[in-house]
Protein backbone atom coordinates (compact mmCIF):
# COMPACT_ATOMS: atom_id res chain seq x y z
CA UNK A 1 0.00 0.00 0.00
CA UNK A 2 1.00 3.65 -0.42
CA UNK A 3 1.99 4.87 2.46
CA UNK A 4 1.91 8.76 1.59
CA UNK A 5 -0.19 9.61 -1.16
CA UNK A 6 0.73 12.52 -2.79
CA UNK A 7 3.51 12.67 -0.68
CA UNK A 8 0.59 14.05 2.14
CA UNK A 9 2.32 14.77 5.72
CA UNK A 10 5.74 13.87 4.34
CA UNK A 11 8.71 16.05 5.35
CA UNK A 12 10.99 16.25 2.46
CA UNK A 13 13.47 19.51 3.72
CA UNK A 14 14.44 21.93 6.11
CA UNK A 15 13.80 25.70 5.41
CA UNK A 16 14.13 29.19 6.94
CA UNK A 17 12.09 31.02 4.22
CA UNK A 18 8.63 30.14 5.65
CA UNK A 19 6.31 28.66 8.14
CA UNK A 20 2.64 27.64 6.67
CA UNK A 21 0.96 26.47 9.67
CA UNK A 22 -2.39 24.55 8.53
CA UNK A 23 -3.75 24.28 11.98
CA UNK A 24 -3.55 27.97 13.33
CA UNK A 25 -3.77 29.78 10.02
CA UNK A 26 -0.48 31.23 10.26
CA UNK A 27 1.66 32.33 7.31
CA UNK A 28 5.18 33.51 8.13
CA UNK A 29 7.87 34.74 5.87
CA UNK A 30 11.07 34.73 7.38
CA UNK A 31 9.87 35.36 10.66
CA UNK A 32 7.80 38.19 9.65
CA UNK A 33 3.90 38.08 9.57
CA UNK A 34 3.30 37.61 5.32
CA UNK A 35 -0.39 39.90 6.07
CA UNK A 36 1.56 41.97 8.04
CA UNK A 37 4.17 42.42 5.04
CA UNK A 38 1.52 42.38 2.50
CA UNK A 39 0.73 45.70 4.10
CA UNK A 40 3.57 47.39 5.80
CA UNK A 41 6.25 46.71 2.89
CA UNK A 42 6.89 46.75 -1.05
CA UNK A 43 7.34 43.78 -3.37
CA UNK A 44 10.70 44.41 -3.39
CA UNK A 45 11.48 44.52 0.14
CA UNK A 46 9.89 41.16 0.58
CA UNK A 47 11.88 39.37 -2.19
CA UNK A 48 15.16 40.58 -0.89
CA UNK A 49 13.43 39.23 2.75
CA UNK A 50 13.23 36.32 1.19
CA UNK A 51 16.36 35.62 -0.86
CA UNK A 52 18.38 37.06 1.53
CA UNK A 53 17.04 36.59 5.03
CA UNK A 54 16.99 40.19 6.16
CA UNK A 55 15.53 43.58 5.01
CA UNK A 56 18.24 45.73 3.34
CA UNK A 57 20.08 48.61 4.39
CA UNK A 58 19.45 51.81 2.32
CA UNK A 59 22.78 51.17 0.06
CA UNK A 60 21.94 47.46 -0.12
CA UNK A 61 18.34 48.64 -1.39
CA UNK A 62 19.48 50.93 -3.95
CA UNK A 63 21.86 48.54 -5.29
CA UNK A 64 19.12 46.00 -5.18
CA UNK A 65 16.36 47.90 -7.28
CA UNK A 66 18.88 49.08 -9.54
CA UNK A 67 19.45 45.78 -10.69
CA UNK A 68 15.41 44.99 -10.54
CA UNK A 69 15.59 48.24 -13.13
CA UNK A 70 18.07 46.99 -15.44
CA UNK A 71 16.98 43.07 -15.76
CA UNK A 72 12.90 44.65 -15.89
CA UNK A 73 14.10 45.26 -19.75
CA UNK A 74 13.88 42.94 -22.50
CA UNK A 75 16.93 42.27 -24.43
CA UNK A 76 16.51 42.20 -28.66
CA UNK A 77 16.49 38.15 -28.96
CA UNK A 78 14.05 38.10 -25.82
CA UNK A 79 11.56 39.91 -27.72
CA UNK A 80 12.03 38.26 -30.82
CA UNK A 81 11.46 34.57 -29.32
CA UNK A 82 8.24 36.57 -28.06
CA UNK A 83 7.12 37.85 -31.44
CA UNK A 84 7.65 34.68 -32.76
CA UNK A 85 5.16 32.66 -30.70
CA UNK A 86 1.86 31.21 -31.88
CA UNK A 87 -1.32 33.43 -31.08
CA UNK A 88 -2.93 30.41 -29.72
CA UNK A 89 -0.43 29.46 -27.14
CA UNK A 90 -1.86 30.05 -23.74
CA UNK A 91 0.15 32.84 -21.62
CA UNK A 92 1.73 29.91 -19.12
CA UNK A 93 3.07 28.26 -21.86
CA UNK A 94 4.72 31.46 -23.98
CA UNK A 95 6.13 32.45 -20.83
CA UNK A 96 7.86 29.24 -19.76
CA UNK A 97 9.09 29.39 -23.74
CA UNK A 98 10.44 32.77 -23.53
CA UNK A 99 12.31 32.38 -20.27
CA UNK A 100 13.53 28.63 -20.92
CA UNK A 101 15.03 30.60 -24.59
CA UNK A 102 17.01 32.40 -22.65
CA UNK A 103 18.97 29.15 -20.39
CA UNK A 104 22.23 30.00 -21.97
CA UNK A 105 22.49 33.12 -20.32
CA UNK A 106 22.09 32.31 -16.70
CA UNK A 107 24.53 30.58 -14.40
CA UNK A 108 24.94 27.11 -14.73
CA UNK A 109 25.56 25.95 -11.62
CA UNK A 110 25.04 26.98 -8.74
CA UNK A 111 22.06 29.01 -9.53
CA UNK A 112 22.65 32.67 -7.64
CA UNK A 113 20.76 35.32 -6.07
CA UNK A 114 21.29 37.51 -9.24
CA UNK A 115 19.46 34.73 -11.40
CA UNK A 116 16.56 35.21 -9.30
CA UNK A 117 16.28 39.04 -9.49
CA UNK A 118 16.34 38.58 -13.19
CA UNK A 119 13.96 35.82 -13.68
CA UNK A 120 11.63 37.74 -11.26
CA UNK A 121 12.31 41.49 -12.91
CA UNK A 122 11.75 40.16 -15.94
CA UNK A 123 8.76 37.99 -15.84
CA UNK A 124 5.81 41.20 -15.61
CA UNK A 125 7.43 41.88 -18.93
CA UNK A 126 7.07 39.11 -20.74
CA UNK A 127 3.60 38.54 -19.41
CA UNK A 128 2.41 42.17 -20.28
CA UNK A 129 3.96 42.05 -23.47
CA UNK A 130 2.29 38.47 -24.57
CA UNK A 131 -1.25 39.89 -23.48
CA UNK A 132 -0.30 43.22 -25.78
CA UNK A 133 0.53 41.09 -28.47
CA UNK A 134 -2.49 38.90 -27.97
CA UNK A 135 -4.68 41.82 -27.98
CA UNK A 136 -2.95 43.25 -31.31
CA UNK A 137 -1.19 46.61 -29.99
CA UNK A 138 2.48 47.80 -29.15
CA UNK A 139 5.20 46.76 -26.63
CA UNK A 140 5.41 48.36 -23.72
CA UNK A 141 8.59 49.47 -22.25
CA UNK A 142 9.18 49.13 -18.36
CA UNK A 143 8.90 52.91 -16.77
CA UNK A 144 11.72 53.83 -15.14
CA UNK A 145 10.18 55.43 -12.26
CA UNK A 146 7.31 53.13 -11.43
CA UNK A 147 8.52 50.11 -8.93
CA UNK A 148 7.64 46.40 -10.19
CA UNK A 149 4.32 46.10 -9.17
CA UNK A 150 2.97 49.29 -10.53
CA UNK A 151 5.20 48.70 -13.73
CA UNK A 152 3.33 45.51 -14.25
CA UNK A 153 -0.61 47.04 -14.50
CA UNK A 154 1.35 50.57 -16.37
CA UNK A 155 2.69 47.57 -19.08
CA UNK A 156 -0.25 45.73 -19.42
CA UNK A 157 -2.57 48.72 -20.22
CA UNK A 158 -0.37 51.65 -21.07
CA UNK A 159 -1.04 54.16 -18.52
CA UNK A 160 -0.08 54.74 -14.81
CA UNK A 161 -1.68 52.76 -12.41
CA UNK A 162 -4.49 54.80 -9.49
CA UNK A 163 -2.56 53.95 -6.20
CA UNK A 164 -5.69 52.01 -5.06
CA UNK A 165 -5.02 49.47 -7.91
CA UNK A 166 -1.09 49.19 -7.07
CA UNK A 167 -1.71 48.52 -3.01
CA UNK A 168 -4.19 46.26 -3.87
CA UNK A 169 -1.67 44.17 -6.19
CA UNK A 170 1.33 44.90 -3.80
CA UNK A 171 -0.70 43.25 -1.08
CA UNK A 172 -1.97 40.21 -3.55
CA UNK A 173 1.73 39.72 -4.76
CA UNK A 174 2.92 39.78 -1.20
CA UNK A 175 0.53 36.99 0.25
CA UNK A 176 1.21 34.84 -3.26
CA UNK A 177 5.29 35.24 -3.27
CA UNK A 178 5.63 31.71 -0.84
CA UNK A 179 4.18 29.22 0.25
CA UNK A 180 6.26 26.52 1.49
CA UNK A 181 6.67 22.68 -0.06
CA UNK A 182 3.39 23.35 -2.97
CA UNK A 183 3.29 21.31 -5.75
CA UNK A 184 5.63 24.17 -7.90
CA UNK A 185 8.15 24.78 -5.50
CA UNK A 186 8.33 20.99 -5.09
CA UNK A 187 8.75 20.59 -8.84
CA UNK A 188 11.32 23.18 -8.70
CA UNK A 189 13.31 21.48 -5.79
CA UNK A 190 13.38 18.42 -7.10
CA UNK A 191 14.98 20.10 -10.63
CA UNK A 192 17.85 21.52 -8.85
CA UNK A 193 18.57 19.02 -6.22
CA UNK A 194 19.83 17.23 -9.83
CA UNK A 195 22.16 20.25 -9.94
CA UNK A 196 20.08 21.31 -13.14
CA UNK A 197 20.26 25.14 -13.64
CA UNK A 198 17.54 27.74 -12.31
CA UNK A 199 15.89 28.07 -16.19
CA UNK A 200 15.25 24.22 -15.99
CA UNK A 201 13.79 24.43 -12.67
CA UNK A 202 11.76 27.93 -13.01
CA UNK A 203 10.07 25.56 -16.27
CA UNK A 204 9.29 22.72 -13.99
CA UNK A 205 7.63 24.94 -11.81
CA UNK A 206 5.99 27.29 -13.97
CA UNK A 207 4.31 23.70 -15.76
CA UNK A 208 3.22 22.45 -11.86
CA UNK A 209 1.81 25.87 -11.48
CA UNK A 210 -0.61 25.50 -14.60
CA UNK A 211 -2.94 22.91 -13.54
CA UNK A 212 -6.37 23.82 -12.42
CA UNK A 213 -5.98 22.13 -8.84
CA UNK A 214 -2.50 24.43 -8.34
CA UNK A 215 -2.69 28.10 -9.60
CA UNK A 216 -5.15 27.35 -12.13
CA UNK A 217 -7.69 28.13 -9.62
CA UNK A 218 -8.47 31.49 -9.94
CA UNK A 219 -9.67 31.82 -13.34
CA UNK A 220 -12.08 28.65 -12.28
CA UNK A 221 -13.42 31.23 -9.47
CA UNK A 222 -14.42 33.88 -11.56
CA UNK A 223 -15.96 31.10 -13.86
CA UNK A 224 -17.91 29.55 -10.95
CA UNK A 225 -19.16 32.84 -9.39
CA UNK A 226 -20.58 34.39 -12.89
CA UNK A 227 -22.24 31.08 -13.61
CA UNK A 228 -23.81 31.70 -9.96
CA UNK A 229 -24.78 34.98 -10.78
CA UNK A 230 -27.27 35.67 -8.17
CA UNK A 231 -27.25 35.35 -4.70
CA UNK A 232 -30.93 34.04 -5.07
CA UNK A 233 -28.84 31.09 -7.60
CA UNK A 234 -26.50 30.26 -5.21
CA UNK A 235 -27.40 27.62 -3.34
CA UNK A 236 -29.31 25.27 -6.42
CA UNK A 237 -26.11 26.13 -8.43
CA UNK A 238 -23.75 24.91 -5.72
CA UNK A 239 -25.76 21.99 -4.60
CA UNK A 240 -26.24 20.65 -8.26
CA UNK A 241 -22.42 21.39 -8.64
CA UNK A 242 -21.41 19.13 -5.67
CA UNK A 243 -23.98 16.63 -6.46
CA UNK A 244 -22.62 16.00 -9.68
CA UNK A 245 -19.15 15.21 -8.41
CA UNK A 246 -17.52 18.59 -9.22
CA UNK A 247 -15.54 20.49 -6.48
CA UNK A 248 -16.10 24.20 -5.80
CA UNK A 249 -13.29 26.14 -6.83
CA UNK A 250 -11.27 28.32 -4.55
CA UNK A 251 -11.86 25.90 -1.66
CA UNK A 252 -10.05 23.48 0.29
CA UNK A 253 -6.46 23.25 1.01
CA UNK A 254 -4.16 20.38 1.67
CA UNK A 255 -2.26 22.31 4.31
CA UNK A 256 -4.91 24.59 5.87
CA UNK A 257 -7.64 23.19 7.48
CA UNK A 258 -8.86 26.72 8.55
CA UNK A 259 -9.72 29.81 6.88
CA UNK A 260 -6.51 30.58 4.70
CA UNK A 261 -5.03 33.57 6.61
CA UNK A 262 -4.10 35.07 2.95
CA UNK A 263 -7.95 34.44 1.98
CA UNK A 264 -8.36 36.64 5.09
CA UNK A 265 -5.73 39.24 3.93
CA UNK A 266 -7.12 39.39 0.59
CA UNK A 267 -10.80 39.70 1.79
CA UNK A 268 -9.75 42.79 3.79
CA UNK A 269 -7.89 44.29 0.77
CA UNK A 270 -10.93 44.00 -1.42
CA UNK A 271 -13.39 45.22 0.45
CA UNK A 272 -10.90 48.38 0.78
CA UNK A 273 -10.96 48.59 -2.92
CA UNK A 274 -15.03 48.20 -3.67
CA UNK A 275 -17.15 48.00 -1.35
CA UNK A 276 -19.76 48.47 -3.63
CA UNK A 277 -18.87 46.40 -6.41
CA UNK A 278 -22.40 43.68 -6.48
CA UNK A 279 -20.00 41.05 -7.82
CA UNK A 280 -17.66 41.25 -4.71
CA UNK A 281 -21.15 41.12 -2.52
CA UNK A 282 -21.84 37.55 -4.51
CA UNK A 283 -18.21 36.45 -3.96
CA UNK A 284 -18.50 36.96 0.20
CA UNK A 285 -22.40 35.37 0.02
CA UNK A 286 -20.92 32.59 -1.84
CA UNK A 287 -18.30 32.02 0.90
CA UNK A 288 -20.51 31.61 3.96
CA UNK A 289 -22.81 29.47 2.11
CA UNK A 290 -20.50 27.39 0.88
CA UNK A 291 -18.35 26.36 3.64
CA UNK A 292 -21.96 25.35 4.99
CA UNK A 293 -22.95 23.42 2.42
CA UNK A 294 -19.65 21.97 2.21
CA UNK A 295 -19.75 21.00 5.58
CA UNK A 296 -23.13 19.04 4.67
CA UNK A 297 -21.41 17.53 1.82
CA UNK A 298 -18.17 16.31 2.81
CA UNK A 299 -18.59 16.53 6.97
CA UNK A 300 -15.62 16.55 8.78
CA UNK A 301 -13.12 17.61 5.86
CA UNK A 302 -12.60 21.12 6.91
CA UNK A 303 -12.86 22.94 3.76
CA UNK A 304 -12.41 26.85 3.89
CA UNK A 305 -11.91 29.44 0.95
CA UNK A 306 -8.61 28.81 -0.08
CA UNK A 307 -6.21 32.24 -1.51
CA UNK A 308 -7.51 31.82 -5.01
CA UNK A 309 -11.05 32.58 -4.15
CA UNK A 310 -10.27 36.34 -2.75
CA UNK A 311 -7.42 36.70 -5.62
CA UNK A 312 -10.23 36.22 -7.99
CA UNK A 313 -11.88 39.14 -6.31
CA UNK A 314 -8.69 41.68 -6.51
CA UNK A 315 -7.17 40.64 -9.70
CA UNK A 316 -10.84 41.03 -11.67
CA UNK A 317 -11.21 44.36 -9.17
CA UNK A 318 -8.08 45.52 -10.77
CA UNK A 319 -9.52 44.78 -14.23
CA UNK A 320 -6.64 41.99 -14.62
CA UNK A 321 -8.04 39.61 -17.88
CA UNK A 322 -8.82 36.34 -16.16
CA UNK A 323 -6.54 34.87 -19.18
CA UNK A 324 -3.71 36.23 -16.62
CA UNK A 325 -4.68 35.05 -13.33
CA UNK A 326 -2.16 31.99 -13.31
CA UNK A 327 0.67 34.43 -14.96
CA UNK A 328 0.03 36.70 -12.74
CA UNK A 329 0.64 35.02 -9.64
CA UNK A 330 3.32 33.21 -11.33
CA UNK A 331 5.15 36.17 -11.55
CA UNK A 332 4.89 36.59 -7.45
CA UNK A 333 5.41 33.11 -6.79
CA UNK A 334 9.05 33.53 -8.90
CA UNK A 335 10.29 34.83 -5.75
CA UNK A 336 9.34 31.79 -3.43
CA UNK A 337 10.33 29.45 -5.96
CA UNK A 338 14.16 31.27 -6.63
CA UNK A 339 14.13 31.26 -2.90
CA UNK A 340 13.48 27.29 -2.52
CA UNK A 341 15.90 27.09 -5.38
CA UNK A 342 18.90 28.68 -3.55
CA UNK A 343 18.18 27.31 -0.35
CA UNK A 344 18.39 23.54 -1.81
CA UNK A 345 21.35 24.11 -4.03
CA UNK A 346 23.28 25.31 -1.10
CA UNK A 347 22.48 22.57 1.22
CA UNK A 348 21.43 19.42 -1.63
CA UNK A 349 20.78 15.66 -1.46
CA UNK A 350 19.00 14.70 -4.87
CA UNK A 351 14.84 13.73 -4.41
CA UNK A 352 14.47 9.92 -5.05
CA UNK A 353 11.14 9.22 -3.19
CA UNK A 354 10.36 5.09 -4.11
CA UNK A 355 7.30 3.67 -5.79
CA UNK A 356 5.22 0.01 -5.33
CA UNK A 357 5.20 -1.87 -8.17
CA UNK A 358 2.02 -3.24 -8.49
CA UNK A 359 2.36 -4.58 -11.89
CA UNK A 360 2.74 -8.04 -13.36
CA UNK A 361 5.80 -10.24 -12.66
CA UNK A 362 7.00 -12.81 -15.58
CA UNK A 363 5.50 -16.06 -15.30
N1 LIG B 1 -15.05 21.16 -3.28
C1 LIG B 1 -15.66 20.01 -2.92
N2 LIG B 1 -15.04 19.01 -2.28
C2 LIG B 1 -13.77 19.15 -1.99
C3 LIG B 1 -13.05 20.31 -2.32
C4 LIG B 1 -13.74 21.35 -3.00
N3 LIG B 1 -13.13 22.46 -3.36
N4 LIG B 1 -11.76 20.20 -1.93
C5 LIG B 1 -11.67 18.99 -1.35
N5 LIG B 1 -12.88 18.36 -1.38
C6 LIG B 1 -13.21 17.06 -0.84
C7 LIG B 1 -12.75 15.94 -1.76
O1 LIG B 1 -13.73 15.58 -2.71
C8 LIG B 1 -12.46 14.83 -0.77
O2 LIG B 1 -13.67 14.23 -0.44
P1 LIG B 1 -13.73 12.65 -0.12
O3 LIG B 1 -12.98 12.49 1.17
O4 LIG B 1 -15.19 12.37 -0.02
O5 LIG B 1 -13.06 11.93 -1.27
C9 LIG B 1 -11.95 15.57 0.46
O6 LIG B 1 -12.51 16.89 0.38
C10 LIG B 1 -10.43 15.70 0.52
O7 LIG B 1 -9.99 16.18 -0.75
P2 LIG B 1 -8.56 15.88 -1.35
O8 LIG B 1 -8.59 16.07 -2.83
O9 LIG B 1 -8.05 14.56 -0.83
O10 LIG B 1 -7.73 17.01 -0.65
P3 LIG B 1 -6.35 17.50 -1.14
O11 LIG B 1 -5.63 17.97 0.06
O12 LIG B 1 -5.67 16.46 -1.96
O13 LIG B 1 -6.72 18.69 -2.13
C11 LIG B 1 -7.07 20.78 -3.14
C12 LIG B 1 -6.49 20.03 -1.92
C13 LIG B 1 -6.72 22.25 -3.03
C14 LIG B 1 -6.44 20.22 -4.43
C15 LIG B 1 -8.59 20.57 -3.15
O14 LIG B 1 -9.17 21.09 -1.96
C16 LIG B 1 -9.27 21.18 -4.38
O15 LIG B 1 -9.32 20.52 -5.42
N6 LIG B 1 -9.79 22.45 -4.29
C17 LIG B 1 -10.39 23.10 -5.43
C18 LIG B 1 -9.30 23.68 -6.33
C19 LIG B 1 -8.64 24.90 -5.71
O16 LIG B 1 -9.30 25.78 -5.16
N7 LIG B 1 -7.30 24.94 -5.82
C20 LIG B 1 -6.49 26.02 -5.30
C21 LIG B 1 -5.65 25.53 -4.17
S1 LIG B 1 -4.88 26.88 -3.24
C22 LIG B 1 -3.49 27.27 -4.16
C23 LIG B 1 -2.29 26.64 -3.65
O17 LIG B 1 -1.83 27.01 -2.53
O18 LIG B 1 -1.74 25.79 -4.39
Amino acid sequence: MVQFPGLEGVVAAETAISLVDGQQGMLIYRGHWAKDLAVYNSFEEVAYLLWYGKFPSANEYEAFITKFKKYRVLGVEEKKVLESLPLQLDVMSALRTVISSMSHTFTAWPPTVDDAIRITAMAPTIIANLNRRNEGVEFVEPHPDLNHVANYLYMLKGEIPQKAHVAAMNAYAILTMEHGMNASTFSSRVVVSTQSDIVSAICAAIGAMKGPLHGGAPSEVMTMLNGIGSKENAEQWMREHLEKGNRLMGFGHRIYKTRDPRAEALKTVTGRLASEDPWLDLAVYVEELAIKILEEYKPGRRLYTNVEFFAAAVLRSVEMPSTLFTPTFTSSRLVGWTAHILEQSQNNRIYRPQSEYVGEMPI
